[in-house]
């Protein structure tokens, strides 16, 4: 049985690749992991291997589509499903001028009829797997509830869509960049509460902004799961007690030096694999391992510095725990 959604990692492109989501999984064992965005197109004419290669450990984990015609997600959530992914998501919630000049992503949330299509399609292309949608709690500078909760109402009566992941502010279509429109709308999780006093059946997630263990723990008061994005990058260590303070584990928290040998072998791995892997797209997502430790800025350095890192020589990695700990003595 698959662990409940009570925790996520965002969706985030070119930040939750597959040597990210590994890292994240050895951390925690039952949070759900979501891919970066992917093209619908991108999937059916691209290297499916490119795009959906991912490792067995990952699971539970997602696959986020971008798109907005029934059949062609339909073809793409076919392909995902065959790679053995527990779940696609469909991306109502990018505002990047590039989506929406493909007419999908957050301006799909003035489509509903369309979007239920889509849903409808992926589900029937891939009907083991589950079929949810991310989007925002509204558009440009609207500021009511009630279309909010329209946009949801009429999913869940037209879909078997039954989890929706809710980035709690608006997107601004026109004048903001996508990197604005995650911090400027002013966060309304208010909304989503409310989401879930009215839809109570159906799996409320909420996002955006949220930090601390201790702020996780407030939003689980008022809906069924909590999705993190940022800060789950930037600090991945915030994932070290999430799965016995949320999800009731008894299993020790892996130590950050446990977590070192295992990225070790990792990187040994799929260097060997001669697959066009080098260290550098592994150890960029590693660059935050040592958050709020005496020697973060050392582990940062040696790990981003171009001519340290091009022998794809994966020992760097104790190099730079080496350094860790002399500093933290
Ligand atoms: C670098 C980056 C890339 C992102 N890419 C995606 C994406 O591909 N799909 C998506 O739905 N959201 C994407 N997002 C938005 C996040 O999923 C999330 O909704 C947002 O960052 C708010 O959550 P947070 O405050 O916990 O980071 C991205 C965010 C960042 C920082």
């Amino acid at each position: 049985m698959l662990p409940k959604r009570t925790l996520s990692i965002a969706p985030m492109l070119d930040w939750t690749d597959r040597h990210y989501r590994y890292m994240a999984r050895q951390i925690t064992q039952n949070t759900w992991l979501y891919t970066e965005m992917i093209n619908a197109g991108a999937i059916i004419h691209g290297d499916p291997n490119r795009f959906l290669l991912k490792d067995e450990c990952e699971n539970p984990v997602a696959l986020q589509l971008g798109g907005s015609e029934p059949e062609q997600l339909a073809q793409a959530a076919a392909k995902v499903a065959q790679f053995g992914y527990d779940e696609i998501n469909l991306n109502c919630g990018c505002p990047s001028p590039r989506v929406q000049k493909g007419a999908f992503g957050a301006c799909l949330m003035n489509e509903v009829a369309l979007v239920a299509d889509c849903l409808n399609a992926m589900q029937a292309a891939a009907p083991d797997c589950a079929i949810t949608i991310k989007h925002r709690i509204g558009l440009d500078k609207q500021t009511e509830y009630q279309p909010l909760a329209d946009f949801v109402g009429e999913l869940a009566q037209r879909t078997n869509c039954r989890t929706f992941i809710v980035h709690a502010r608006n997107a601004w279509l026109d004048g903001l960049s996508p990197k604005e429109n995650r911090d400027i709308p002013p966060l309304r999780y208010d909304f989503v509460y409310q989401l879930k006093q009215d839809f109570p059946h159906l799996e409320i997630i909420i996002n955006g902004g949220i930090k601390t263990n201790h702020e996780i723990a407030e939003h689980l008061q008022h809906v069924d799961g909590v999705m993190v994005g940022r800060e789950a990058y930037h600090n991945p260590m915030l994932m070290q007690s999430w799965d016995t303070q949320f999800y009731g584990s008894t299993q020790p928290e892996i130590s950050h030096a446990q977590l070192i040998e295992r990225l070790h072998q990792y990187a040994t791995a799929q260097l060997a694999t001669h697959r066009g892997t080098i260290l550098r797209h592994m150890a960029r997502h590693y660059l935050g391992l040592m958050h709020g430790l005496h020697g973060a800025r050392a582990w940062r350095r040696i790990l981003s510095d171009a001519d340290l890192l091009k022998p794809n020589n994966p020992d760097l990695l104790w190099q730079a725990w080496a350094e860790v700990q002399r500093e933290c003595e």
